[in-house]
C-alpha cells in the first residue's frame, strides 16, 4: 500500500532537453523563449499526461517573483504610445486584471470540493498563481500606466470592463454561480466537472491562453522581448499551461469513467459559453487587433482550434 505508492508519486517527470529548458526558465530566460512552445506542454501533456503531483513538482520548480520584474522600459514604451496603441493595451489588460482577480476569488469552493488529496494540492497551488497573476498587472498598472486609486479594491473597480456581456456573464454569472453550488455542496462531483469545463477549460485554455498568445506574439514581432510585461506574462503563461494541464487531466478521467454521465456535462458547458468566448474576444474597435498584423477571425480560429484540441484530449467532441 503505502511504501508503492509513495514511490510512484516520488518518481519525477522526464522532459526532453528542450522542455526542460522551458520548464526551469527564470524571468529573465523567459524572454528568450516563444509562447508557443511554452503552450507545447499542454500539447505534450495529451500525449504523456503528467500526474496531479508531476504538476504540484512543476510549481515548485516554476516559481517567479513580480517583484524582480523591472518595468522601466515598459513605461517609456507608454509614454511614446499612440492612442490607438494604449487603448489597445488597456482593452486587454482590463480584461486580463479583471479576470485574474476573479478566479482568484473564485477557486477556493473547488479545493474543498476536490474529490482526491492529490486534486486538492494541486488546486491550493493554482490559487496562489491566480493571486500573483492579479498583483502582477497591479504593478503593471501603477508602474506603467499610473493611477490615483489608493487600494487594489480601488482599482479593480476603475479598471473593471463594463462594455462586454460575454466577459460579464462568464465572470460576474457563471463563475461565481458555479463556485457557490461547489460551497453549496462540495460532494456534487456533476458540479465539480461542469466547474472544470468553465474554469479550465472555456476561460483559461480557450480564452486566456488565446490573448495571452497574441500579445506575446504581437511584442516579439516588435522586438520587445525584453520588456518587463513579456517575461512576466510568459511567465503567467507557463502557469496557465499547468492548469490548462490538471483541467483536461480531471475532466478525462472523468470521462473514462463514466462517458454517458459527464460527456453531456462538458459538453452543454461548452455550447453554452461558446458565444460568450467570441464576444469576450471581440474588441470594441477592429484596429486594437489589425494594428499588430492580426485579424480577429485568426485569433478566434486558433481559440476554437485550441478547444477542438483539448476535447480530443478529453475524449468528447462538440458534433451536435
Ligand atoms: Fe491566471
Ligand atoms: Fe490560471
Amino acid at each position: 500500500m503505502v511504501p508503492e505508492e509513495m514511490a510512484v508519486t516520488q518518481k519525477r517527470e522526464r522532459l526532453d532537453p528542450e522542455l526542460e529548458k522551458i520548464a526551469r526558465a527564470d524571468l529573465k530566460q523567459l524572454g528568450d523563449i516563444r509562447i508557443d512552445d511554452v503552450l507545447s506542454f499542454i500539447d505534450r501533456g495529451i500525449e504523456n499526461m503528467p500526474s496531479y503531483m508531476d504538476l504540484y513538482r512543476r510549481w515548485e520548480s516554476q516559481q517567479w517573483s513580480v517583484g524582480d520584474l523591472d518595468f522601466t522600459l515598459d513605461r517609456e514604451d507608454w509614454l511614446k504610445a499612440t492612442d490607438l496603441e494604449r487603448k489597445s493595451t488597456l482593452w486587454s489588460h482590463r480584461l486580463f486584471f479583471n479576470g485574474e482577480e476573479r478566479v482568484t476569488a473564485t477557486l477556493a469552493p473547488f479545493v474543498w470540493a476536490a474529490p482526491t488529496p492529490e486534486i486538492e494540492i494541486f488546486l491550493s497551488t493554482q490559487m496562489v498563481d491566480e493571486a500573483r497573476h492579479t498583483v502582477f498587472f497591479d504593478r503593471w498598472w501603477h508602474e506603467v500606466v499610473g493611477t490615483d486609486t489608493r487600494n487594489l479594491g480601488e482599482l479593480l473597480v476603475e479598471i473593471r470592463p463594463d462594455t462586454n456581456e460575454g466577459y460579464n456573464e462568464l465572470f460576474y454569472e457563471r463563475l461565481p454561480a458555479t463556485a457557490q453550488r461547489l460551497a453549496s455542496n462540495p460532494k456534487d462531483f456533476d458540479a465539480f466537472v461542469e466547474g472544470i469545463t468553465l474554469y479550465h477549460i472555456v476561460i483559461e485554455a480557450t480564452l486566456a491562453l488565446t490573448g495571452q498568445r497574441f500579445e506575446l506574439e504581437s511584442m516579439r514581432e516588435l522586438g520587445n522581448t525584453d520588456r518587463g510585461f513579456y517575461r512576466g506574462f510568459t511567465a503567467v503563461a507557463r502557469d496557465e499551461s499547468r492548469h490548462v494541464n490538471f483541467g483536461i487531466k480531471v475532466l478525462q478521467e472523468a470521462v473514462r469513467e463514466d462517458a454517458a454521465r459527464f460527456a453531456p456535462i462538458i459538453q452543454k458547458t461548452l455550447v453554452e459559453c461558446l458565444p460568450l468566448i467570441s464576444n469576450t474576444l471581440d474588441p470594441p474597435d477592429p484596429r486594437y487587433i489589425t494594428e499588430y498584423g492580426h485579424t480577429e477571425s485568426e485569433i478566434l480560429q486558433f481559440a476554437f482550434d485550441s478547444l477542438n484540441k483539448r476535447l480530443r484530449a478529453i475524449g468528447i467532441n462538440l458534433a451536435a
